[in-house]
């Protein structure tokens, strides 16, 4: 199985001259082929510039990023990329839209149609291949982006908070939805988010980034069985966790092995709501 991601030592620094900053520190990960990742941090810590090296827009200063033991230099559609904003094209119909990428490869017409079909439908959209993104609501456009970027059959789905703009409810629609195409078709997924409900909803283990420089703080593996439901939400083990990532967020992290539930349980009062934006 392929998709088996190395991320070793990775600095890179942005700006120039004296505006120039350490935007990610010694950041190492491995992320087993298949592995469903959630990375958290707060807002600037440096997550868009990580995904954004691992897509291979950003070189690394420092360190080196390997997928399937080969170094990552550029883009390349086997690393796909989704935003919180659809990429689609307003001018083309939802499965052209689709189809562009397998367009880009050469492939016939009647092919490239009958993938983008066989896409849509496990996004749940075969009805409305014929409208324009304009005439979807957000969750749909995101459906349409999803099954874009998942038509070239991906080894690593790099997601880059996808479901931010959506209300609550299509939001977790869009998570169960995204589960429930990772266990059809098992690529590797690295998806980055602020929402903590979400990471722990979401995978398989959560990679915790502290503020800038970013750097891995914690890394959380979650038991949690799958397949998962929203009911999850409200266990008890759920909250608890929610706890630790809240507290790892708002401490300073030198004091983070004290609060660990992953040994001893956390026994600390929980942080007051109006915290609880990050
Ligand atoms: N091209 C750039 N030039 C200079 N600084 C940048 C550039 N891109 C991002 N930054 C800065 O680098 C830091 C990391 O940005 P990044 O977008 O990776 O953070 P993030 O964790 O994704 O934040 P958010 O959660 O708000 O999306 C931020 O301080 C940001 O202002
Ligand atoms: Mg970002």
């Amino acid at each position: 199985m392929s998709g088996e991601l190395s991320i070793d030592n990775l600095s890179l620094y942005l700006g120039s001259g004296s505006q120039r900053f350490t935007a990610l520190e010694n950041v190492s990960l491995n992320v087993a082929a298949g592995e469903f990742v959630c990375i958290l941090g707060p807002s600037g810590c440096g997550k868009s510039t990580l995904l954004g090296a691992v897509a291979g827009h950003l070189a690394p200063s420092r360190g080196s990023m390997t997928l399937d033991k080969k170094t990552i230099t550029t883009p390349h559609p086997q690393r796909g990329l989704v935003f919180q904003h659809h990429t689609l094209f307003p001018w083309q119909t939802v499965i052209d839209n689709v189809a562009f990428g397998l367009k880009m490869k050469s492939i016939k017409r009647d092919e490239r149609r009958s993938r983008a079909r066989d896409l849509l439908k496990l996004v749940g959209l075969e009805d409305s291949a014929d409208l324009y993104p304009s005439q979807l609501s957000g969750g749909m456009q995101q459906r349409v982006e999803i099954a874009r970027v998942l038509v070239n059959h991906p080894d690593v789905l790099l997601m880059d908070e996808p479901f931010g703009a959506l209300d609550a409810i299509t939001r977790l629609r869009m998570q169960e939805l995204l589960l429930d195409i990772w266990t059809r078709i098992r690529t590797t997924i690295l998806f980055v988010t602020h929402d903590i409900d979400e990471a722990l909803f979401l995978a398989d283990r959560i990679v915790m980034m502290s503020a800038r420089p970013g750097t891995i703080i914690e890394e959380i593996v979650l038991e949690f069985p799958r397949p998962r439901s929203a009911s999850l939400l409200t266990s008890p083990r759920f909250a608890e966790l929610k706890r630790y990532c809240l507290s790892l967020l708002h401490d300073d992290h030198a004091d983070v092995g004290r609060l660990s539930p992953l040994g001893d349980l956390p026994t600390y009062t929980a942080v007051p709501v109006l915290q609880l934006a990050i």
